[in-house]
């Protein structure tokens, strides 16, 4: 009995060792985030569980205080009721310790918002617009010899033109490339009604709503292939326009430019 478990767990072991590969797309009975490829996402995920240890003392200690208090409630478990209504000290206690617990939550949590909300000297600038329903994806940095800029449209591959390995509502047809270890500035906005660009792995989750831009860097770490999905109710088509991000090395990166410019 013991020596299948300790089997089992060396061979769960040596699968992990040999098979690994980092998780960029929701899985079966997921629990927790997608692998990060940003320092951003490597943030959020280390506040998450940071948080975490507060929530779980505070949700024991209330707990605990309920059951008790529940407990002795009962005539049975105790006759003579407490006449204690109010008290000074006790208040200035539950009064400070939450509002220092904040205060502790808030120093890590400010720095990530004001690292996310960080703009570093970007080195491309894409621009993303939200349609009903599809992403279109701008390069303006490069002109061709026509003074053409990079401007294409990115669909979703229907589920009867999958392939063998095809991931069903998160592939398209044209995916946004960017090179790693790049700092990228991503413009959003839309062209009709509000969407969300949004990719976990990435750590950007933002609004694109028409008529105004807002903006997200980007700083991914490994090359990859990013899936993302709308992430705001924009109409009948809502979870049929994803986003991939296809991150590559520098020198493929140029050729894909020179490409899509010579086109
Ligand atoms: Cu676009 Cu939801």
């Amino acid at each position: 009995m013991i020596n299948t478990s300790i089997l089992f767990i060396i061979y769960t072991f040596i699968i992990f060792l040999f098979n690994f590969s980092f998780s960029d797309i929701s899985e079966n009975w997921q629990l927790s985030f997608q692998d990060p490829a940003t320092p951003i996402m490597e943030g959020i995920i280390n506040l998450h569980h940071d948080l975490m240890f507060f929530i779980c003392a505070i949700s024991i200690f209330v707990s605990w205080m309920l059951l008790r208090t529940i407990w002795y409630f009962n005539e049975t478990n105790n006759f003579i009721a407490s006449n204690l209504t109010h008290g000074t000290f006790i208040e200035i206690i539950w009064t400070t310790t939450p509002s220092l617990i904040l205060l502790i939550i808030a120093i890590p949590s400010f720095s990530l918002l004001y690292a996310m909300d960080e703009i570093i000297s970007p080195s491309i600038t894409i621009k993303t617009l939200g349609h009903q329903w599809y992403w279109s994806y701008e390069y303006s940095d490069y002109l061709n010899t026509e003074n053409e800029t990079i401007n294409f449209d990115s669909y979703m591959i229907p589920e009867e033109d999958l392939e063998l390995g095809h991931l069903r509502l998160l592939e398209v047809d044209n995916r946004m490339v960017i090179p790693v270890n790049t700092h990228i500035r991503i413009i959003i906005s839309a062209a009709d009604v509000l969407h969300s660009w949004a990719v976990p792995s990435l750590g950007v989750k933002c609004d694109a709503i028409p008529g105004r831009l807002n903006q997200a860097s980007l700083f991914v770490k490994r090359e990859g292939l990013y899936y993302g999905q709308c992430s705001e109710i924009c109409g009948i088509n809502h979870g049929f326009m994803p986003i991939v991000v296809e991150v590559v090395k520098l020198p493929n990166y140029i050729f894909w430019v020179s490409n899509k410019l010579g086109e």
